[in-house]
């Protein structure tokens, strides 16, 4: 566990992450911070390094994992057929939150990686650590979100250490991610850009650069096996059950106390605006509600502070699925399993 501050490249964080470089080159895998999520990496070229990394996690193997580079010439080195769209919304939003999906080159990369996939998932993360770490370690970095599979992604090293701790070679602790929630994950195999995963790089700023843009058909309907495969599993969910309620804290308030009557613990996950309205077991704010930033910013750590918490179920305020409410609102309903309550 290494302490480095946010700016990472001084020379007194400088040995820590050569380090853990070091560790990444021969094989190990090591989380480190990136503005959306800490991650957990290994290299991209070794079968094994892919594979601690699915077993630290317990994650299946069929979900492929982002390939993080530090520097652009790297895309044409792991990719092939990139449509000129894809370059705009590189130019425009690296380094950021945005994952481009494009046809992978063929024996460059691990198997393992892209889970057998024709095509590989490409970022560029937005933090001075994640770069300086990747740099050092000569290679492009595989990383998927460094949390145990199905729970929220960690946004600060404690919740790496709560899920990994004993299961991975070390950590790079640069203090709380950024945004919050994972990057947007957008496929750039057809003729315009389709998001696969919302995240922190809204629709609207994928328009405004590549003009036409889709989102997958089974974000809207879920019916269909999802593009990306993560996006098919359970993911992010706290412990006691999760119902997400849309009305105003009165209207959310008689379900509380329903709930309350029947004897159960009741959690309402609230916003800064609305906890002293609410008379529940456990109030936990989740940002503003004026700010939708902090919101995403801290979903997942309020998540993760109702498993230290005694509720029995637990009702979160929806939140308008608008810019970046579309991704807080794909991950709380992933969290929720879909569990909504209606107003009476
Ligand atoms: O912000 C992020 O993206 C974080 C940080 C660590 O960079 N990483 C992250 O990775 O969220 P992970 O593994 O938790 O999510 C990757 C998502 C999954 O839904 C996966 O199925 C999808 O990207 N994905 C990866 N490769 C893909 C591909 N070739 N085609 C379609 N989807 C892909
Ligand atoms: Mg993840």
């Amino acid at each position: 566990h290494w302490v480095v501050d946010k700016c990472g490249i001084n020379l007194q964080n400088y040995p820590h992450i050569k380090e853990a470089a070091g560790l990444i080159r021969k094989g190990e895998v090591v989380a480190f911070p990136t503005e959306t999520v800490y991650g957990l990496g290994g290299q991209v070229k070794l079968d094994s390094a892919a594979e601690k990394i699915f077993q630290a996690k317990g994650r299946p193997s069929d979900n492929p994992l982002i390939v993080h580079i530090a520097d652009r010439a790297e895309v044409d080195e792991l990719a092939h057929s990139i449509p000129p769209y894809a370059y705009l919304l590189m130019n425009a939003f690296w380094p950021g939150p945005l994952t481009v999906v494009v046809p992978k080159k063929e024996g460059v990369l691990s198997e393992r990686v892209t889970a057998g996939l024709p095509t590989v998932a490409i970022r560029m993360p937005n933090h001075p650590v994640a770069l300086a770490l990747i740099k050092e370690s000569g290679v492009p970095v595989a990383a998927p979100s460094a949390n145990r599979s199905g729970k929220p992604s960690p946004t600060a090293a404690k919740h790496v250490l709560d899920d990994l701790n004993g299961r991975i070679a070390g950590i790079v602790d640069a203090g709380e991610t950024g945004v919050g929630l994972e990057s947007t994950v957008v496929d750039c195999t057809g003729d315009y850009p389709i998001v696969l995963r919302p995240g922190g790089v809204t629709q609207a700023d994928i328009e405004s650069v590549a003009g036409k843009t889709d989102t997958d058909t089974t974000l809207k309907q879920k019916e269909e096996t999802p593009k990306a495969p993560g996006m098919k599993y359970a993911h992010y969910a706290p412990e006691a059950p999760l119902f997400i309620m849309e009305g105003l804290p009165a209207v959310i308030q008689q379900k509380v106390d329903e709930w309350r009557v029947e004897g159960k613990k009741v959690g309402v996950l609230a916003t800064e605006e609305s906890t002293g309205l609410y008379k529940a077991d456990v109030v936990i704010p989740c940002g503003r509600r004026s700010d939708l930033t902090s919101v995403a910013k801290e979903l997942y750590g309020t998540l993760r502070s109702f498993n230290e918490q005694p509720v029995d179920v637990i009702i979160a305020e929806a939140f308008p699925a608008e810019g970046v409410g579309a991704a807080i609102m794909n991950r709380l309903e992933k969290a929720a399993g879909d569990k909504w309550i209606k107003a009476k």
